[in-house]
């Protein structure tokens, strides 16, 4: 087989080496290109462009497949916890019973967030965003916390890792009580994560919580879901930041920061926001799906389209059966479902869609199974936020630990004015 490909620049003939990974996918190895001939290549957007290689994660955006470590992403959600799955991105493999009782005793021994951290809480504003908030209260994380130190024990790396999913989760909890004037609730022992969160979340001095299981394993199948989704935004600004071996707070801070975003990790939120918008405006979703298909104006369907999937996105199959469960449980009824419904429905046929492959993608249901669990909506993308969590960790330890290891360092073509002189303030024009 040719493991060689040919580029012809002006006449000239250069052999480019073809990579393939496990799966089958190839790559053309770039890497000594400008080197040999002065050129680089350019990929706005990156839409063709692998900046690692990666042994976590597999997706195939064709077929609408999703693996961590090889296993595929429904016989996690039908079968596993999101502890157990965290286990699984970070270390590679299911642990045995033994390991995962270590993991989960260690995740409760560091749930507790240093009280003097709480004086940062309470000096943001109300409105704030817990978004901006998680992003710096993780990079002040570094200073209460101790960093990895340069060849350090496996055991004590696995502490900093479990420490920051642990605290991840408290912290996050503790944002909302905080931003709702309230008294905070601490971490309980005898519970587990998902159980744990509810319970920060919404345990109160006057009403005590009911952790109700449905509610734990719906929480535990999104998280599950949103474990990993190997080179997105965030993930992608993990590694870029962590390449200049920045502490991992500070890189895991930056990963938060890039998920904010509407058309990443902010886009749960903007679902629910855009099916109110409709349920508001009577429920037709006819003018919704005509100006998503306008050029000339911005407005997209939320929760639909993906880079990487040009089909069905697998991850929106399952919140949407966990979506029909749990409602159905709760004996409770959202009007949102049926929008959510009816803009799948009309989408799926227009020809608009269809032809740029547009179906939904994990954000078009979890907006609903979230508020089904009782998180409000500001809450939405931190939710994500404490699922990507073992995705970011994982990434960025894979990339600490290549031996190929570089600084990320992108190129550009420059387009601006060619040299030309400083002009004295007297002599410039307008
Ligand atoms: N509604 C209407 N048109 C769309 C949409 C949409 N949601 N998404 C893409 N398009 C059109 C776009 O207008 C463009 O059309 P044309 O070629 O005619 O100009 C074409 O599809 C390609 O769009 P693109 O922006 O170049 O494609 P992309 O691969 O960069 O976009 C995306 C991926 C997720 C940013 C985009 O589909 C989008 O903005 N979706 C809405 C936001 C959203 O739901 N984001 C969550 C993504 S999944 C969660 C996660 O992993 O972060």
């Amino acid at each position: 087989m040719d493991d060689k490909a040919q580029l012809i620049i002006e006449g000239k003939t250069y052999e480019l080496p073809i990579l393939t990974g496990s799966e089958g996918e190839k790559a053309i190895d770039i890497s000594a290109l400008r080197q040999e001939n002065g050129f680089i290549t350019l990929d706005v957007g990156f839409a063709n462009t692998g900046s690692c290689k990666s042994s976590i994660t597999f997706m195939d955006g064709e077929k609408g497949v999703l693996r961590y470590r090889g296993i595929p992403v429904e016989q996690l959600a039908e079968n596993s916890t999101f502890v157990e799955t965290a286990y699984l991105l970070i270390n590679g493999k299911l642990p045995s019973e033994e390991e995962l009782t270590r993991f989960s005793v260690l995740l409760n021994d560091t749930s507790l967030v240093h009280e003097d951290m709480r004086h940062f809480f309470e000096s943001f504003p109300r409105g704030a965003h817990p978004m901006g908030i998680l992003s710096s209260m993780v990079n002040a994380m570094r200073a209460f916390y101790p960093e990895i130190p340069e060849r350090s024990e496996e055991e004590e790396i696995n502490v900093t890792f479990t420490r920051l999913l642990s605290k991840l989760r408290t912290m996050a909890a503790m944002s909302y009580k905080i931003s709702r004037g309230h008294k905070v609730i601490y971490p309980r022992h005898d519970l587990n994560y998902a159980a744990n969160f509810l319970n920060m979340m919404f345990d109160s001095p006057v009403k005590p919580y009911y952790i109700d299981q449905d509610l734990v394993d719906a929480l535990n199948i999104f998280w599950i879901l949103h474990a990993d989704h190997e080179q997105n935004c965030s993930t992608a600004a993990v590694r870029l930041v962590g390449s200049a071996r920045v502490n991992l707070y500070a890189a895991i801070s930056a990963g938060i920061s890039a998920l904010w975003g509407p058309l990443h990790g902010g886009a749960n939120q903007a679902v629910v926001e855009m099916l109110s918008d409709i349920e508001e405006n009577g429920g037709d979703v006819s003018p919704f799906i005509a100006r998503a298909k306008d050029r000339k104006d911005p407005f997209r369907l939320m929760g639909f389209g993906h880079r990487v999937y040009k089909t069905y996105d697998p991850r929106a199959k399952i919140m949407k059966k966990t979506c029909d469960l749990i409602l159905r449980k709760l004996k409770r009824h959202d009007a949102l479902l049926d929008i959510a419904q009816k803009l799948e429905d009309v989408a799926l046929e227009d020809p608009y869609f269809i032809d740029h492959n547009l179906y939904p993608n994990v954000d078009f249901y979890t907006g609903i199974v979230l508020r089904a669990i009782g998180i409000p909506l500001n809450m939405f993308t931190v939710m994500f936020a404490i699922g990507r969590l073992p995705g970011w960790i994982s990434q960025w330890k894979e990339s600490m630990d290549d031996p190929g290891w570089k600084l990320q360092r992108p190129r550009q073509i420059y387009t601006g004015l060619k040299k030309r002189d400083y002009t004295p303030m007297k002599k410039r024009e307008g």
